[in-house]
């Protein structure tokens, strides 16, 4: 799909499929524009008695000799709600509207009020993305129908600068999607780090895979702990991208890599959605993702770590006992009182690691809580950081992203909950806060000094039923804010 500015007018524009989003008593003069295009059409909407309230849509199929093909009206409701994620539903809601349309479709929103390169990206994304359809494991797949062309139809020139990257954060998405939604018996800790080392080809990006053996010397035994049921060996994944020229910036990015999770001996039973544990790498799904848009990007002055601490909470006769006590390549004795509570310790030694890179910022991604999908269901990640900078430039990035995203407090009274009689550290700690314990464990890890943010995407890891410009399954959630907040900061 080829996104471009269409500078003709309404009047003038060819093409296969016409999409125009309405505003309830819209100030501007698009219904009329539209009514004069089409002959008969402001009584057409009428007899269908169209409000241009929002979620409501009228299709018309065009005779091929009067232009476009087929004609979408999208009522999009009150001005004042109308919001850059909103912009975002239309397009994803006009472009299933046009399905099957694989020539040029035409796109005129209400950009006013936009920034406009921020408008053009949201729109054009959520148009390839809410075609996004996965057909890996059917027996005979349906071959992805797109337009050709997509044309945004009324914005300023200002906008064409944004259009460029495109394509290179919807990959970045689609590839989180396609990890995530991959059963665990495929995306396996190996085929994480193949995929990095697929990365690290395509895009001349440098990768180092730490064995299980390599990871022993460093000492890495909470990770490796989790690891030691599995039969398949973990992998500690570092994908570096380096610009040309001068590195004013060093940034690490750090994922949950858990291709699945049983929870170990503290099994998932009852509600826990033990069949949904694939999506436990989707803070690895998101990072890969991430650095397959910046790898293509290439911001310049910017450093980006990758870090995954890949591997499979499984159970047999070698896997940790509840109640095992295991060291952080730090040295911090942890008493594992919940095996369910496992991301905390493949992340704990994966930050330390991310620290020894020295970097400005981290950033880790997780599906770390249930707790956290209680607190803000799954639309909003919870975020938590040491940081104001950082907190402030996260909280942008996610906006212009139109991915939710809600800062949660860093209690540090609530580390309380962590205290062992025995280790230097317990695991988990009480049911009520479980988000931000886990979080204050995490904080342990990186090193005094650092920005840190950390993300839990338990919830926005996978939509149920699908919204906005995601359609059912896994979401691809935190590609786009991280990509923003890294080429952000291109100096
Ligand atoms: N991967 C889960 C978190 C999770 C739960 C993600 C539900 C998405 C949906 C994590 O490893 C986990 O099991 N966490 C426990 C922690 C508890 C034992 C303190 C949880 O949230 O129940
Ligand atoms: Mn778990
Ligand atoms: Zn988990």
């Amino acid at each position: 799909m080829r996104p471009s500015l269409s500078s003709a007018a309404l009047q003038d524009w060819s093409g296969d499929v016409l999409v125009v989003g309405l505003l309830k008593d819209d100030a501007s003069d698009s219904r009329s524009n539209l009514e004069q295009r089409f002959n008969g059409l402001g009584s057409a909407l009428e007899q269908q008695e169209f409000k241009a309230k929002s979620g409501e849509q009228v299709v018309f199929n065009l005779l091929a000799d009067q232009g476009p093909r087929r004609l979408v009206v999208l009522g999009l409701g009150e001005p004042e709600s109308f919001t850059l994620n909103w912009l975002r539903n239309a397009a994803a809601k006009g472009a299933k509207a046009s399905s099957g349309c694989t020539g040029t479709l035409g796109l005129m929103l209400p950009w006013d009020g936009f920034e406009p390169a921020a408008a053009a990206a949201a729109a054009a994304e959520a148009v390839r993305l809410a075609l996004y359809a996965d057909q890996r494991f059917r027996k005979e797949p349906e071959p992805r129908r797109m337009p050709g062309n997509l044309e945004l139809i009324g914005l300023p020139s200002a906008a064409e600068t944004s259009l460029a990257s495109v394509d290179a954060d919807c990959a970045g998405v689609e590839l989180a999607r396609q990890l995530v939604a991959a059963p665990p018996n495929e995306v396996t800790p190996k085929v994480l780090a193949d995929t990095a080392e697929q990365l690290a080809k395509d895009h001349n990006l440098e990768l180092t895979v730490l064995e299980r053996s390599d990871c022993e010397a460093r000492g890495m035994g909470a990770y490796l702990s989790v690891s030691q049921g599995s039969d398949l060996d973990p992998k500690f994944i570092h994908l570096i991208y380096r610009p040309a020229g001068e590195v004013k910036r060093r940034l690490a990015l750090v994922g949950k890599g858990l291709t699945f999770d049983s929870g170990g001996y503290n099994l998932k039973v009852g509600a826990a959605q033990i069949d949904m544990m694939k999506f436990d790498m989707g803070g690895s799904a998101a990072v890969l993702g991430a650095m397959r848009s910046i790898a293509e990007r290439r911001p310049a002055g910017v450093e980006v770590h990758m870090v995954v601490a890949a591997c499979e909470n499984m159970i047999n006769g070698s896997a940790v006992h509840p109640g095992d006590i295991v060291t952080a390549s730090d040295g911090t004795s942890i008493e594992i009182n919940n095996t369910d509570a496992e991301g905390r310790l493949t992340l704990a030694d994966a930050l330390l690691f991310a620290c020894e890179q020295q970097p400005d910022a981290v950033v880790d991604l997780a599906t770390l809580t249930g707790a956290c999908v209680i607190a803000l269901g799954d639309e909003m990640a919870g975020f938590w950081s040491n940081d104001e900078a950082l907190a402030e430039g996260l909280q942008g990035a996610a906006e212009t992203a139109c991915e939710g995203l809600w800062r949660m407090p860093l209690r540090q009274s609530y580390k309380e909950g962590l205290k062992s009689k025995l280790a230097d550290l317990k695991n988990t700690g009480p049911r009520p806060g479980g988000s931000i314990t886990a979080a204050l464990f995490l904080q342990h890890f990186v090193a005094k000094g650092t920005a840190w943010a950390h993300i839990d995407i338990a919830g926005t890891v996978w939509s149920d039923k699908g919204r906005g410009a995601d359609p059912a399954g896994a979401t691809g959630y935190g590609v786009r804010t991280l990509v923003n907040w890294v080429c952000g900061q291109a100096s």
